[in-house]
């Protein structure tokens, strides 16, 4: 009965070797030593061929017996093993976590609601209009009836015969001239667009706040004291303001609005081209046809409009030199402000 020996010993190898088994790899070491095609039970397999059939059946079983033994054992090391590789990948929740981007405002919305609150604070209310406009109140309202040369300042997108996307935000002070009665004092915000070449510095949508001011006895000072109040307000208290004679179809007298640059307080820089003046505005007395227009009674009332230029004030103060850059999307630019 030497082969019984031997099996003996084998199972107390393979108990010692067991023990060592600690990585899928060594599992696969030892399950090849001990049952593999040409491992240690298939070549007692083959002892058993010399043995009488006495013995082969008594020695048989114990071989059969053995390998089913070392395949179980085997099996309950490799769940052990399987069962701590899927705990290593646990998710170790008492680790802090990943820091994320808090979202911020757009710069232009960040902008806007300053200036409306700079606003609000002199006592105008806020008032909007639709994006797509009529003629009458894009244009004709606005003291530009058709064929005014003045039109074609401001190229326009058209939606439909006499429906176009709004080239300013002017009509605004119409709409609301029309279904309120004076006084007036409101400023009306929003995206304006213009079929122009985009640039550096144009772009084919952009954003204005209007000012419209009516009541008994506006005067022009009251235009400029309001204007230069805001600039110092919202571009600092050294920004100087100037005004500059002009010519808008919808006020009478109209000028147009500069401050002193912020970048080289007024020294002459790139961004002012050397005039150390930057442009931020359109104002002026409303026309009296305005007023006629929407049923107002120009000897009973006057008063002071203004379009300012959202985008171009943005860009002076931030020192954003591409117009593109604010419409652009890029989360890693607009996350700076
Ligand atoms: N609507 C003009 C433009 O977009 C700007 C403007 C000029 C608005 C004078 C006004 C104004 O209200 O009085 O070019």
């Amino acid at each position: 009965m030497i082969l019984l020996e031997k099996i003996k010993n084998v199972r107390d190898q393979f108990n010692a070797d067991l023990e060592c088994i600690n990585d899928l790899k060594s599992w696969e070491d030892i399950k090849s030593k001990y049952l593999g095609r040409k491992g240690i039970v298939s070549s007692l397999f083959l002892d058993i061929k010399e043995l009488d059939p006495e013995d082969r059946k008594v020695i048989g079983k114990a071989l059969n017996d053995l390998k089913n033994d070392l395949q179980t054992q085997l099996d309950s090391v490799y769940g052990k093993i399987h069962h701590r590789k899927k705990e290593e990948h646990y998710i170790d929740y008492t680790l802090p976590g990943l820091p994320f981007f808090k979202g911020t405002r757009h710069p232009l919305t960040q902008a806007i609601d300053e200036m409306l609150s700079i606003f609000a604070r002199l006592g105008f209310d806020i008032a909007y209009g639709p994006e797509v406009e009529t003629d009458w109140y894009n244009f004709s309202s606005l003291n530009l009836p058709p064929h005014h040369p003045a039109r074609d300042m401001q190229d326009t997108f058209y939606v439909d015969d006499g429906i176009m996307l709004r080239t300013h935000t002017s009509p605004v002070q119409t709409r609301y001239m029309s279904t309120h009665t004076p006084p007036v004092r409101i400023v009306a915000p929003g995206r304006v667009y213009r079929n122009e070449a985009i640039s550096t510095r144009s772009y084919c949508m952009f954003h204005q706040i209007e000012g419209l001011y009516v009541d008994k006895k506006v005067t022009f000072a009251d235009l400029r004291g309001t204007i230069e109040l805001f600039c110092k307000m919202y571009f600092g208290k050294n920004a100087q303001i100037k005004f500059r004679t002009s010519f808008f179809p919808f006020t009478e007298p109209s000028a147009e609005v500069d401050v002193s640059c912020f970048l080289c307080q007024g020294k002459g820089c790139r961004v002012c081209k050397h005039t150390g003046w930057l442009e931020i505005m359109g104002c002026g007395m409303v026309d009296p046809n305005v007023f006629q227009a929407v049923g107002y009674d120009p000897e009973k009332v006057t008063g002071f409009a203004f379009g300012l230029g959202v985008d171009r004030s943005v860009m002076l103060k931030l020192d954003i030199h591409d117009i593109r850059m604010l419409f652009d999307n890029d989360v890693e630019f607009l996350k700076q402000f």
